[in-house]
């Protein structure tokens, strides 16, 4: 994990020589279970052991924050107060988040903050939400008592992303940024909000990410797209069943789903589609890992990624390659990670074919984009916290 000293010493140094109080919160990995939380289903996801790392000061003005972005060597000031914002869009996240815990009743007035991270960025590893988690619980504990519950948190930072930057996400990353526990994935019910902890300790497997590098990026992009894919067919299912309530795909049966198929069209279909099979998926995952029979998860990981590619096109040529070698290598399970359009695969890996299969997918790859992906080992961790005061 990065070194709270290093953050340290760049606050002293960037503000009045003044320590502050270190908060910190992870990226996250996601077994299975992708693009179902905006759509009520189910995720799996873990926090990391890759974080963002902020110490935070009030500065007694009434609402001016500074702010200092480490790794960028950036530095932005800007009120709260005024309506627009700053422009560079990291700086977004904090005044957004800030502005978040204010509609929460957090008394929120000027501080200075600077941070820095080691979650990959664009790796699918959502340094978003860790930056969101991290500033969040901060703001709580500086201006806020500590009162705002951490599901309430963790909804500031989603609207965060709705409203400041853009992306119409699920609450996925927010809630394995606030709820992760070491060694433990977690099963959310996106629908009901209740979750469950699962301990993660696949004896003989690894989990390792491999990064395409090919940079996700999610705000603008045709994730928002899916979405409303998704929400225009629950649309036509309600209105054939105005006696149901019908609130998501959740709701929603593969028999309702096929009534509707050509009213909606073959794209709109496809994703939905793949929806209703995401949210079985997780379910057998859930009873695999108990029974510990990691070959059905993998198969389970290996049928999401398909269905991300063919029928929810949210892949890319370089994460295909990365599936394909996993499955010539042997892999237990292989797919993309996260929301997609670049970012890691995650894979599940017997010990005896890790070395193996690090070593070809390093060469196939290299030799065929002329570029190195990134191994990227993750141990699963705690959720956001004060590491100082
Ligand atoms: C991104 C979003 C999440 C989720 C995933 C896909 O990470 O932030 O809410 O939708 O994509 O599962």
């Amino acid at each position: 994990m990065l070194d709270i000293e290093f953050v340290r010493s760049r606050f002293i140094k960037h503000f009045d020589g003044k320590t502050g109080k270190v908060y910190v919160a992870p990226g996250r990995i996601n077994l299975i279970g992708e693009h179902t939380d905006y759509n009520g289903g189910f995720v799996f996801p873990g926090a990391v052991d890759k974080v963002i790392m902020a110490e935070m000061r009030p500065n007694g003005t009434e609402d001016t924050v500074m702010a200092y972005a480490i790794d960028l060597k950036d530095r932005v000031d800007f009120k709260l107060s005024d309506p627009a914002g700053p422009r560079a869009s990291w700086a977004r996240y904090i005044y957004g988040i800030s502005k978040e815990m204010q509609k929460l009743g957090v008394p929120v007035k000027g501080y200075n903050i600077a941070f820095a991270g080691d979650v990959p960025l664009g790796a699918g590893m959502s340094s978003s939400a860790a930056m969101e988690s991290c500033f969040a619980c901060g703001l709580n504990d500086l201006f806020g008592d500590n009162k705002v519950e951490k599901w309430d948190m963790a909804l500031a930072g989603q609207a965060t992303e709705h409203n400041y930057c853009g992306v119409n996400c699920g609450i996925m990353d927010q809630f394995a940024s606030v709820f992760g526990q070491a060694g433990k994935l977690m099963r959310l019910d996106c629908r009901s909000r209740e979750f469950e902890y699962y301990p993660f300790n696949p004896v003989g497997y690894k989990l390792v990410l491999i990064n395409s590098c090919v940079k996700h990026e999610l705000a603008g992009s045709p994730y928002n797209d899916r979405r409303n894919s998704c929400e225009r067919v629950v649309e036509h299912i309600a209105a054939k069943h105005p006696e149901a309530k019908f609130e998501t795909l959740r709701d929603c049966t593969w028999e309702q789903l096929e009534e509707v198929k050509d009213e909606v069209g073959h794209e709109d279909y496809t994703r939905a589609k793949f929806v209703l099979g995401e949210k079985d998926r997780v379910l057998a995952v859930c009873d695999a890992l108990v029974k510990g029979d990691y070959e059905t998860v993998g198969q389970n990981m290996y049928a999401t990624h398909e269905g991300l590619s063919k029928d929810y096109e949210v892949s890319c040529e370089e994460l295909d390659f990365l599936n394909d070698v996993a499955k010539e290598c042997g892999v237990t399970g292989s797919r993309i990670m996260g929301g997609g359009f670049g970012g890691c695969t995650i894979n599940l890996v017997k010990d005896e074919l890790y070395e193996p299969f690090i070593n070809t997918v390093k060469e196939r790859y290299t030799a065929k984009f002329g570029k190195q992906p990134k191994v990227i080992d993750v141990v699963i961790s705690d959720g956001a916290r004060k590491l100082s005061d």
